[in-house]
């Protein structure tokens, strides 16, 4: 399989490293087409594939056309992709905000793939959600599944419009994730622990609660009660976060979320 990936920044490198560390592409057919002249020199020193700054008609030359622009730079790219693209390519795109149907349109092409990674990707253990044109077959779909899942893990949407929930839910995510872990470390070192030591007491609090939690048989809430005994510590805290909406502000955070996704999608 030849791919060809249009926009080769964070996103687009951690798909492109991760097919290849599972061998689902040669570098030799890893098309890399990236505008920024320093970021191509990066890319050309590391021998990470095929490196080029404009597209060409060698867009035409691939199977799976990957599109990872930010989304802003989409409409200038989409005119140059309108040139190249060839009827039976499929193309993926990891752009947030942009529905298939806008995709189809701006670059009058009927195959699309849509979804949403999230920045653990990068090592391998992604998670991914994606929806498919109708005019996407089967086969295709299974593909581009197995590709994801060199990300991560992955996840099939039959409806597209769930996508905006995916970005607020786990393409953001990671971020609410490192919040949270921020403001804990930061509440230890108001307690007085120096600032290394307050990360390594949460990030290893974090690590091992992460485990315990997927691999022990008792719900969140028994997991919970199982730290925080009667007019205990834990009791005195989530006491406070309940008072305070603790809860409710980060659902509220995830539904914004949720509504500024809808609007990019425009
Ligand atoms: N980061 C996340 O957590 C995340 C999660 C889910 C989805 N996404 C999506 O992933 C996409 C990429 O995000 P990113 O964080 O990887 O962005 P990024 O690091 O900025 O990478 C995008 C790259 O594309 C280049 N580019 C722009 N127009 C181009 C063109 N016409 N031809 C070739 N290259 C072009 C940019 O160059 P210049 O810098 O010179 O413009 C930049 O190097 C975005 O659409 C984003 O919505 C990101």
């Amino acid at each position: 399989m030849k791919i060809g990936i249009i926009g080769c920044g964070n996103m687009g490198m951690a798909f492109a490293n991760s097919f290849i560390q599972y061998n689902l592409v040669q570098k030799e057919d890893l098309l890399l087409i990236e505008k920024s002249a320093g970021r191509g020199d990066v890319l050309r020193e590391q021998k990470a594939g095929v490196v080029v700054d404009t597209i060409s008609s060698s867009l035409g030359e691939v199977d799976l056309i990957i599109l990872s622009v930010k989304p802003q730079d989409f409409p200038a790219a989409a005119s140059e992709i309108q040139k190249y693209i060839q009827p039976n390519q499929l193309v993926l795109s990891i752009m947030a905000g942009i529905p298939i149907s806008k995709i189809q349109e701006s670059i009058s092409h009927p195959l699309i793939i849509r979804a949403m990674p999230n920045t653990p990707a990068l090592l391998g253990m992604g998670m991914t959600a994606f929806a498919a044109a109708a005019e996407v077959g089967l086969s295709d779909i299974r593909k581009v599944e197995n590709l994801i899942n060199s990300t991560g893990r992955a996840v099939f949407l039959e409806q597209e419009d769930l996508l905006d929930a995916v970005t607020a839910a786990s393409g953001s995510g990671p971020a609410y994730f490192f919040y949270l872990v921020k403001q804990m470390i930061d509440a230890g070192v108001a307690m007085g622990f120096d600032p290394a030591m307050s990360a390594l007491l949460i990030k290893q609090t974090m690590l091992g609660s992460y485990h315990l939690m997927q691999t022990s048989d008792k719900t969140l809430d028994e997991l919970i009660q199982a730290v925080a005994s009667k007019g205990g510590t834990t009791e005195a805290a989530l006491k406070t976060f309940m008072e305070q909406g603790v809860g409710e502000g980060l659902k509220n955070g995830i539904f914004a979320a949720q509504k500024r996704a809808k609007e990019l999608a425009g």
